[in-house]
């Protein structure tokens, strides 16, 4: 049996710990899980865009509860010039940056353009990569998706998305390739309307939703 003045002192250090772990805890509120907000990023331009319409179509059809997804347009974003970043940077750039820094976790729809991921993309990954080492992307839980009209999905845009997601340190979401082939046979009336694209689109989304409740209950490391 350890002494009472032992046994008090450890006492006291688990109540620190106790209350230190429930301060960094997620708080659920009111009786229900806190509300998670995410972003969309759609590297197509056009008006009746398919990536556009799987984006639309997960943020009214396909969240779990508590989670909603804003979609951010990328229409009016200046080509990267370093001589205009910084402090200064432009309104549309800014904005941009503003709303990756507010969102919990981002999803990047891309076509694939000539075996590539659309300079749209590219473009918006260049100013997100900056300011160098404090980019809004770091450890944001990502989650990315290719649709095209060719059979392979966009799976070369993706791969290069993904090198570039890398090199900016973003926290990729650990899921399967979101690819999405065919994708003008799987829309109808704007929708999103293929079974199984949706239930593994609907997966991708719950996936990251846990990765990104389980990164808010971690305690914060305390350094003594
Ligand atoms: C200039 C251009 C190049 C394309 N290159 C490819 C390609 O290399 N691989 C592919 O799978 N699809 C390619 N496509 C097809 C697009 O992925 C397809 O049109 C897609 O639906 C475009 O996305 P959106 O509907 O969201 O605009 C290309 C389309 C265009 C316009």
């Amino acid at each position: 049996m350890l002494p009472a003045s032992v046994l008090s002192v450890i006492a006291r250090v688990t109540a620190t710990h106790q209350s230190t772990l429930s301060k960094h805890r997620a708080k659920p509120t009111g009786g229900t899980l806190r509300t998670i907000h995410l972003l969309g990023l759609c590297a197509s331009l056009r008006r009746e865009s398919n990536n556009a319409i799987i984006l639309s179509t997960i943020s009214t059809e396909l969240l779990p509860p508590n989670v909603l997804l804003h979609i951010h347009p990328l229409h009016d974003l200046p080509l990267y010039n370093g001589d205009q970043d910084g402090d200064d940077a432009p309104v549309p750039v800014v904005a941009l940056r503003e709303a990756v820094n507010h969102a919990e976790g981002v999803i990047l729809a891309s076509p694939e353009y000539s075996h590539g991921m659309s300079g749209v993309m590219k473009n918006a990954l260049d100013w997100l990569s900056s300011p160098h080492r404090r980019s809004p992307l770091k450890d944001k839980p990502t989650l990315m998706l290719t649709g095209s009209t060719a059979f392979i999905g966009g799976a070369r845009a993706q791969q290069q998305l993904s090198e570039t997601l890398w090199a900016i340190q973003a926290a990729l979401v650990p899921y399967p390739p979101i690819v999405i082939s065919d994708i003008h046979t799987k829309i109808s009336d704007h929708r999103l309307t293929h079974s199984a694209t949706r239930e593994f689109l609907a997966r991708g989304i719950v996936t990251m939703e846990q990765s990104i409740r389980m990164e808010a209950s971690k305690p914060e490391l305390i350094w003594a």
